[in-house]
């Protein structure tokens, strides 16, 4: 081919390319390792020098013409990709659109929340603790001593003793009641608090995750007795369950940190297959409590002839399965986000009593 000819075809086939594929192809064929102007280079040096001197400029103007062109076509494609991207995601910002939510409120965040507002009309402040607690404070002050078969129960997570020994072994707290510790230590009485947060255990299935919620509730006053406990539990299911037609059953029971200790049951029926809160068809049981054990109130400094008080506990992951709706607790921890549309709230849905906390 002469090299007129060679630069025709070279320059038509560039004209036409029309994607950076087919561009890249004649580069290749051109001025590739294989390509027609590289092999014409790579023939300079078996001509003579006379010859050699003549074609050397005629085929360097030749690649670098067609170095150019290439360039040229290159940028020309970028460009008309990018025109035709920038009209293919053309957003017309002055239609009108739905507010989409964002983020939702967990339903676990939100039960806190409507359990916050519920107590603080009656009274209570919110308490926190550690989630990483010690031993004395998840157990010994609660009246469970080591070797008490009741630290079995609890499934613990154990930290490695600092330096073997085992009195300073911290836990993953089993229950918030560890939080009634620390509150008695650090204020005085009369005391009313509610702990809300999370606790550990080593469980796992449909029904346990190893991480839940429970909230704790704590009254220590002079006087106070099984009947403020009673009333207490009923206004707080009452409104949080916003209905008026709760049964509670008050079961005997046993906790090492409450004496007389009781569970209870709240009364509920089956309706088209799940399970709602009202009539008493069926029981649930939804939170362990009784009267504070004495030892517990003498461990924390208090003299318990002076100062005597209720406590319960209740699993808050269990209270929103069965307010909402959810049958996996798992589903909880998954962060999968159809599920948290689902299930979540409006971030601006604080609860209130007057408008019906959790409505
Ligand atoms: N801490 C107990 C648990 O996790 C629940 C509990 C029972 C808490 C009785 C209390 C109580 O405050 O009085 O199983």
């Amino acid at each position: 081919m002469t090299t007129d000819a060679l630069k025709a075809d070279t320059l038509g086939a560039i004209a036409a390319a029309d994607s950076p594929e087919a561009l890249e192809a004649v580069r290749v064929a051109a001025l590739g390792k294989a390509g027609g102007i590289t092999q014409l280079m790579k023939g300079l040096g078996a001509l003579a020098p006379d010859e050699r001197l003549r074609v050397a400029p005629v085929y360097q103007a030749l690649r670098e013409e067609v170095s150019a062109a290439l360039e040229a076509k290159k940028a020309a494609l970028g460009r008309a990709a990018l025109t035709a991207r920038l009209a293919a995601e053309r957003i017309d910002m002055s239609l009108p659109a739905a507010m989409q939510p964002v983020g939702t409120v967990h339903p676990i965040s939100q039960v806190m929340d409507e359990l916050s507002e519920i107590f603080a009309d009656l009274g209570f402040a919110v308490a926190e603790g550690p989630e990483i607690e010690t031993d004395w404070h998840n157990f010994t002050a609660l009246n469970i001593p080591p070797e008490h078969p009741a630290r079995a129960m609890h499934d613990t997570f154990y930290a490695r003793p600092e330096g073997g020994d085992e009195s300073t072994r911290m836990v993953l707290r089993t229950h918030t009641s560890p939080v009634q510790i620390r509150t008695m230590m650090s204020q005085k009485p009369p005391i009313r608090i509610i702990a809300p947060g999370r606790v550990y255990r080593s469980d796992s299935d449909a029904t346990h995750t190893p991480m839940f919620h429970q909230v704790e509730g704590l009254v220590i006053d002079r006087g106070i007795h099984l009947g403020h406990l009673k009333w207490t539990l009923e206004t707080f299911v009452k409104g949080f369950f916003e209905v008026d037609d709760v049964t509670l059953r008050l079961r005997p029971s046993f906790f090492p940190f409450t004496e007389p200790s009781v569970e209870v049951d709240v009364g509920c029926s089956w309706e088209g297959g799940t399970l709602k809160v009202g009539g008493t068809s069926s029981w649930l049981e939804i939170l362990g409590s009784g009267m504070v054990h004495p030892k517990v109130i003498a461990n924390c400094g208090l003299d318990p002839d002076e100062w005597q008080g209720f406590a319960f506990g209740c699993g808050i992951d269990r209270l929103a399965m069965l307010k909402y709706g959810m049958t996996d607790l798992r589903a909880f921890f998954d962060a999968d986000l159809r599920w948290l549309r689902h299930f979540g709230f409006a971030s601006l849905d604080v609860p209130t009593l007057s408008a019906g906390v959790g409505a």
